[in-house]
């Protein structure tokens, strides 16, 4: 019989191992659910014999509680940064000082490394005796803060490196937030009321800046780690930029994909190549970073004030415009944040219209002084809502006047309050038409009640009309109702009421969701229906049994206690019960109308926005049977990162293929 030790140092060993075929090579060979089963019987053990607890158990990424602030830790080397340079050009003069410095002719080739510079967060992490002690930001270089607990919490930093590497070992790289992540959270966030991040990298800040490590441990962030703090030359140590690569990667640290090139022609068309695939990689990219390859020879080059010799950046160029503000108008959404929006003469933006940009919230626009009649500089950063970067201050006409932010909400005329320490400002008036508005709506949507032929202008009419001043409202409409509003036909005011009628029904986690409560997306929806089973259970919870949930943070336990304390919440849901809304218990039921209905699905290579798991029940939400392997009956496969065999044969077979965007366009309602 093996003993508990031997059993918990086993299930670490096989933990610590699946992650690193997850998080380094990006070839799982267990599903999600596999994992935590593992992980559970450890904590169960270590529960069961508190004597062998470990720093490094993969149970402790989440220990300590949330601390009052970051202590300051000095770099024991400065944490430099890059020359940058912009244009092909750049990189020849770079090449060429590089051997003028070395005492090497024109014509002498110099091997490089070429590798992404990656948009994240500069962090360093410091092993002893190969376990994690400290996590540290670049903050000014010379200073970081000590950000250890909340890396701790990211599943991509191995708390133990895999050989033994005596003494202190620093590593340097960047934390990033893979953008399919940051797709994911801006609609959780922008579902649950919250304002969303501008982009990638503040999302990734904003997650590893946390006081709080449980929220950065509920963020998918990942690490690439490309540079010691010191150039290693040692005997025994790698002599390259890629050889030490390959060996963080044997020590179980993610790098990134980089290419050796022999002079500078191999240079200038590696770069060109890379930003051609930057679509292609799971973070943004920011350019192209050119090192030595030869560690002797980056010693020799040696440093100019704060950036390398050795390196350079080429950078992209950034996707802006400048363009002129027509108007500016404030948005209420469906908690009551108003969020101001400038109307913007269109520009074309790294290939896309831009006629909107979000100015975030009203310090926003006073911080950055957005006037109408403005030229400002727009911004589109990937997949992001566009934002206007600045104001071209010179361009300005001289009768113009600063913005006013209403103290008045738009569209009821409520007084607007902020509370301390909030960005947002909200119109506090429930009953707001806007708010009423954007709430009938967001119930209605595809992911919550699912009310087909409810569409924008309907509610608009119905909420204008005081026909419908509440989600219960609906479920009471009568078919003279609908025809009494202008547009809308015998038949189609008929089925609407069947499509009304039919949402009564609906699983609880699609009700949470559709009830709109602060911090309640889809995925937390489905936590607490799967975990309290219904309505009456959930509303009785304690925020204490509400945090305890796996998954649900303090923040969003609160929030939910709050709901269904409040008069407002208690009174939706009475009126609901009252219409016959009584929220079906989860259970699978079959999808005919769904965006896959009838289709074979494969799922191949790492999705970053979802487990296998979950894409396979996304599949069968949308109607569609997951297969496991490819054959002439496959319609389509979804082909995430290091796709291998399935991939080729899919090709041979002429089957559909798409790529993790290419999917969630599709599971968000994109054409077949
Ligand atoms: S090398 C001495 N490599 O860019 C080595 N930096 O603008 C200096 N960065 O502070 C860094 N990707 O945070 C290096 N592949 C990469 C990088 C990278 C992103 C960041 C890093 C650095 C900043 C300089």
């Amino acid at each position: 019989m093996k003993t508990a030790r031997q059993l918990v140092e086993e299930l670490r060993r096989e933990l610590a191992e699946h992650a690193h075929r997850y998080y380094v090579l990006d070839q799982p060979t267990i599903s999600d659910a596999e994992y935590d089963r593992l992980f559970a019987e450890l904590s169960r053990l270590e529960a069961d014999h508190p004597d062998l607890a470990s720093a490094d158990s993969p149970t402790q990424r989440v220990g300590g509680a949330p601390r009052a602030g970051f202590r300051q830790v000095p770099h024991t080397h400065p944490m430099v940064s890059l020359a940058n340079v912009f244009d092909v050009d750049g990189v020849r003069e770079f090449d060429l000082r590089v051997k003028r410095m070395l005492g090497q002719g024109a014509e002498a080739a110099i091997d490089y490394a070429v590798e992404p510079k990656i948009d994240g967060l500069g962090i360093e992490l410091t092993y002893e005796d190969s376990v994690l002690r400290l996590a540290s930001t670049r903050g000014d270089g010379s200073t970081g803060e000590d950000v250890t607990a909340n890396a701790k919490a990211i599943k991509a930093i191995p708390l133990r490196l895999r050989q033994r590497v005596p003494g202190a070992f620093e590593v340097r790289g960047e934390v990033y937030l893979p953008k399919a992540a940051f797709a994911a959270l801006n609609r959780d966030r922008e579902e649950a009321g919250e304002e969303g991040f501008a982009n990638p990298r503040n999302a990734a800040a904003g997650s590893l800046r946390q006081l709080d490590p449980a929220v950065t441990a509920a963020r998918p962030l990942r690490v690439l780690l490309y540079a010691l703090s010191t150039t290693p030359v040692a005997p025994g140590l790698p002599a390259t930029h890629l050889e030490l690569m390959a060996w963080l990667k044997d020590l179980g640290l993610a790098s990134p994909p980089t290419c050796r090139c022999h002079g500078i022609a191999e240079v200038i068309a590696t770069d060109e190549e890379m930003k051609e695939r930057r679509h292609r990689f799971p973070y943004d990219m920011d350019g192209v970073v050119v090192k030595v390859n030869d560690h002797r020879l980056q010693l020799e080059l040696g440093m100019v004030s704060r950036a390398p010799r050795w390196a350079v950046a080429f950078k992209l160029p950034p996707q802006e415009e400048t363009t002129t503000v027509r108007g500016i108008t404030v948005q209420v959404g469906r908690t009551g944040a108003l969020t101001p929006v400038a109307e913007l003469e269109p520009v074309t933006v790294g290939g896309a219209t831009v006629s909107r940009a979000t100015l975030h919230n009203a310090d926003e626009v006073a911080r950055k002084d957005v006037r109408v009649a403005d030229r400002v500089l727009v911004r589109r950063a990937g997949e992001v809502i566009p934002e206007v970067v600045a104001v071209v201050k010179e361009a300005r006409p001289e009768d113009s006047v600063p913005f006013v932010f209403p103290t008045r909400c738009p569209e009821c005329g409520a007084a607007v309050v902020r509370e301390d320490g909030e960005a947002v400002s909200r119109c506090p008036n429930r009953r707001c038409p806007a708010q009423v508005r954007e709430r009938i709506r967001h119930f209605a949507t595809r992911k919550a009640m699912d009310i087909d032929g409810l569409g924008d202008k309907l509610v608009e009419k119905l909420v204008a009309t005081e026909r419908v001043t509440g989600v219960a409202d609906l479920f009471r409409l009568g078919k003279e109702d609908l025809l009494a509003l202008e547009g809308i036909a015998d038949k189609s005011a008929e089925k609407l009421l069947v499509a009304i009628n039919a949402a009564k029904e609906r699983p609880l986690a699609r009700l949470l969701f559709a009830l709109g409560i602060r911090h309640v997306g889809e995925q937390v929806a489905k936590l607490l229906a799967n975990h309290f089973g219904s309505l009456a259970t959930l509303s009785q919870a304690t925020v204490e049994e509400l945090a305890a949930v796996h998954g649900i943070g303090a923040e969003v336990a609160a929030a939910v206690a709050a709901f269904f304390a409040s008069d407002d919440g208690r009174a939706t849901l009475a009126g609901l019960d009252r219409v016959g809304v009584r929220a079906a218990p989860a259970k699978a039921v079959p999808v005919t109308n769904g965006k896959l209905a009838g289709m074979t699905v494969v799922v191949t290579g790492t999705l970053r926005s979802m487990s296998r798991d979950q894409a396979q029940e996304r599949i069968a939400l949308e109607g569609g049977r997951a297969a496991a392997a490819v054959s002439k009956k496959t319609d389509l496969l979804v082909a995430g990162e290091a796709a291998g065999s399935k991939l080729q044969k899919a090709e041979q077979l002429g089957i559909k293929i798409v790529d993790e965007a290419g999917f969630l366009s599709l599971l968000e309602g994109g054409a077949k």
